[in-house]
């Protein structure tokens, strides 16, 4: 510990790191938000959680409330359960932990797996709260790049290679999100995820595969790694965020019983067992697949929108990918600096998040931006995309 600090060597490390949030700006009122990844206000449920906080607390009183909460946490449990057997991931209670979100499945196993040696692959780019939960962790990180394709599986299998040949140390981990990645909106091809696994096997590392946009696919959807899993490499992380209520903090992560009760050991009961019974309820009483049918229909329609609102306001040279489910559209505007751009977009009123903050080194994300679409109503998407066009016309 340094004279001077209260904090040991590696918290002064992880505070010397960019702050957490940072990427959000101070938005001004009336901006059209297409910078952010929330669910559309209109489909949070938030009248049928109150009914079902109402119901919860007529039948148990004050037993919800307590440290030990509900019988309904069980309930949840089973529920998640059940809905990843549907799915095609057959996992016992004891591979399951509910956590406080995705957030802290990922923190959660990056503090049981991770020292300051330990070396982490990530995507290149990738979510950026992740990559601030690695780093508070380790400052080895390695960068695979992500195309069309999703991760680029062989530039990953030439850096293990050839870190074995050079006799370094492989990484412990890989963190991805191979379905409708944030910020790119791609997916991994299936001929990837095979490969990965293969990697997985042969170079001894496990693979957490963040799946919190895993269910909103607009038309086919891929087997998860998960489900394509012989040998209990794959962490499979979950979340109800996207897709019921970010607020509520319902998330998951399965994976073999050793890791699980390794992070439940961690996470004690740092846990919103109130939270967990109520969204119990409110699963038991919802048709969750007609939810779940109102929720594709409603992004993909947005998602339309935009990139109908891209093609006919954007110039020429900026150019997007189109994807197949989730939340994100990912775009380029070559020679822009598109943290710099924000400040213009924002006068306009229209937000984004500049695409450094992705990046594990930011100078790649100079020319990238990320859109949501899950936010903003059919008619602000199309309005932020013109105030959009007008401020990178401009610009450039
Ligand atoms: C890829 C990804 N993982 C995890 C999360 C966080 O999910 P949660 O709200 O469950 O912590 C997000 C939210 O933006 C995300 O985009």
């Amino acid at each position: 510990m340094n004279a001077g600090s209260v904090f040991p060597d590696n918290i002064q490390k992880a505070l010397r790191n960019n702050p957490p949030g940072e990427w959000i700006p101070e938005i001004p009122k009336d901006c059209i938000r297409l910078h952010c990844g929330y669910p559309a206000p209109a489909l949070v449920p938030d009248e049928e959680v109150k009914a079902a906080v109402k119901s919860l607390l007529e039948e148990e009183h004050d037993l919800p409330l307590l440290y030990i909460g509900s019988p309904k946490i069980l309930k949840l449990k089973e529920q998640i359960i059940t809905r990843l057997k549907e799915r095609g991931i057959s996992v016992a209670e004891e591979e399951l932990l509910i956590t406080s979100g995705a957030s802290q499945a990922i923190d959660l196993i990056a503090r049981i797996l991770l020292d300051e040696e330990a070396i982490v692959a990530i995507e290149s780019p990738t979510y950026m709260e992740a990559l601030e939960i690695f780093q508070n962790y380790t400052s080895h990180i390695i960068s695979i790049p992500v195309d069309k394709q999703g991760l680029q599986t062989d530039v990953l299998e030439e850096i293990l290679k050839e870190r074995k040949q050079k006799g370094l140390t492989l990484p412990r981990l890989l963190y991805t999100i191979p379905t409708f990645q944030n910020p790119t909106g791609t997916t991994m091809t299936e001929e990837r995820r095979q490969h990965v696994l293969m990697l997985a096997d042969r170079y001894n590392f496990l693979i957490v595969e963040d799946d919190a946009y895993g269910e909103l696919s607009f038309n086919k959807r891929l087997a998860m790694l998960k489900e394509m899993d012989q040998s209990s490499r794959v962490l499979h992380v979950g979340s109800l965020s996207k897709i019921v209520a970010p607020g509520m903090r319902i998330g998951w992560m399965a994976g073999t019983s050793q890791i699980i009760h390794a992070c439940a050991w961690f996470k004690k009961d740092l846990n919103h067992p109130f939270a967990q019974a109520a969204m119990s309820v409110y699963l038991t009483k919802t048709d969750f697949n007609k939810k779940l049918v109102t929720l594709r229909d409603t992004y993909r329609s947005k998602c339309a929108v935009l990139i109908s609102a891209l093609e006919k306001y954007l110039p020429e040279s900026a150019s997007w990918y189109v994807p197949e489910g989730g939340y994100f559209v990912w775009m380029k505007v070559p020679g822009a600096d598109t943290s710099k751009m924000l400040t213009q977009s924002l006068a306009e009123g229209v937000s984004y998040i500049p695409g450094k903050y992705f990046f594990m080194d930011q100078a790649d994300g100079t020319e990238f931006l990320r859109l949501s679409f899950s936010y903003a109503g059919e008619k602000e998407i199309t309005e932020g995309i013109r105030r959009l066009g007008r401020v990178v016309g401009a610009y450039l």
